[in-house]
């Protein structure tokens, strides 16, 4: 059982504050809000005559789908798919390649503010099951600034199936994809999984960010149609979205118990302070096999 986990300590969630300043060397608050050094996004310091700062970029230590960029301050990156642009004005880190070599790899620096998913990251979940050459449905793909790093995460073997019901993101979100083949945007209500079943392959997770009172059913429908058997689910919960006059951490254990009617198995959820007030991520496993007796 993951950090925050549940079963007997169940409710006594361990994200939160303390999770957001351990994780703050791997692109934490300050990391986060002011993202890579340098101007334009080219590692290059603010220097006062001392020349450029030296930015390192590593794996992050659990999840090689992101990266830390290590400089004065540590932010996290994602490995940008499409070098040379910035999806919503974030910041972006080029590094040299080995000696002699004109390689360069290009990094985004994700804003923890400004992602619940890498939010959860920051503030040290345990399981982070996108990786390279995952498939991913993402509901509530809005503007598509976190479906960009999930782009990122998965990389070209991948693919993001990216659901959003409103129009004005919905455009953002398909001129996004157009620059970035592994993004199928997905333009309908995720209440309705039907209205778009023969454009979404079996998925390895399902990350659901749609701020909705019916989120629980919403996941449920959508992992029932698309997750592969032991799939992932990660799900963001706003909790006065859902009930704005009870304490969030009764509204997250609710929502909890709702997914675990729906063949979701919980396996951790933790509150994302100081990132995001009142919201919380759970990741568990759906369809999960029973564990075999010995
Ligand atoms: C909190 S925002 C998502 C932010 C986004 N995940 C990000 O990090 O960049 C919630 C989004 O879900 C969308 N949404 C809400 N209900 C939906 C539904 N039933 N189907 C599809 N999208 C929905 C909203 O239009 C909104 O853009």
């Amino acid at each position: 059982m993951g950090k925050g986990g549940f079963g007997k300590k169940g409710g006594d969630s361990k994200g939160g504050k303390k999770g957001a300043k351990k994780g703050g060397d791997k692109g934490g608050k300050k990391g986060g809000k002011k993202g890579g050094k340098g101007k334009d996004g080219k590692g290059k310091g603010k220097g006062k005559g001392k020349g450029p700062a030296r930015v390192t970029v590593v794996p992050h230590e659990r999840f090689p789908a992101v990266q830390i960029a290590k400089a004065k301050e540590d932010s996290m990156v994602t490995q940008n798919m499409v070098p040379g642009e910035s999806v919503y004005g974030e910041k972006r880190i080029s590094i040299d390649g080995p000696e002699g070599s004109k390689e360069k790899t290009e990094y985004r620096v994700w804003n923890p503010f400004r992602s619940k998913l890498g939010a959860s990251i920051v503030a040290g979940v345990q399981y982070m099951p996108i990786e390279k050459g995952s498939k991913v449905l993402y509901l509530g793909g809005a503007s598509g600034t976190t479906v960009s790093h999930v782009s990122d995460m998965v990389g070209p073997e991948g693919l993001v199936y990216a659901v959003e019901f409103s129009h004005r993101p919905g455009r953002e979100l398909t001129n996004m994809a157009k620059k970035r083949p592994n993004v199928v945007p997905i333009i309908e209500d995720a209440r309705m999984p039907m209205k778009y079943r023969m454009l979404v392959g079996p998925c390895d997770v399902l990350f659901a960010d749609v701020a909705q009172p019916d989120q629980a059913r919403i996941v449920a429908l959508n992992a029932g149609m698309f997750l592969k058997n032991n799939g992932w689910f990660i799900v963001s919960i706003k909790a006065n979205c859902i009930d704005s006059t009870a304490k969030p951490e009764a509204v997250y254990l609710s929502e909890i118990e709702k997914l675990k009617k729906d063949h979701c198995k919980p396996k951790e959820y933790i509150t994302l302070e100081p990132y995001h007030r009142d919201h919380a991520v759970v990741v568990g496993q759906h369809r999960a096999d029973k564990k075999k007796k010995a």
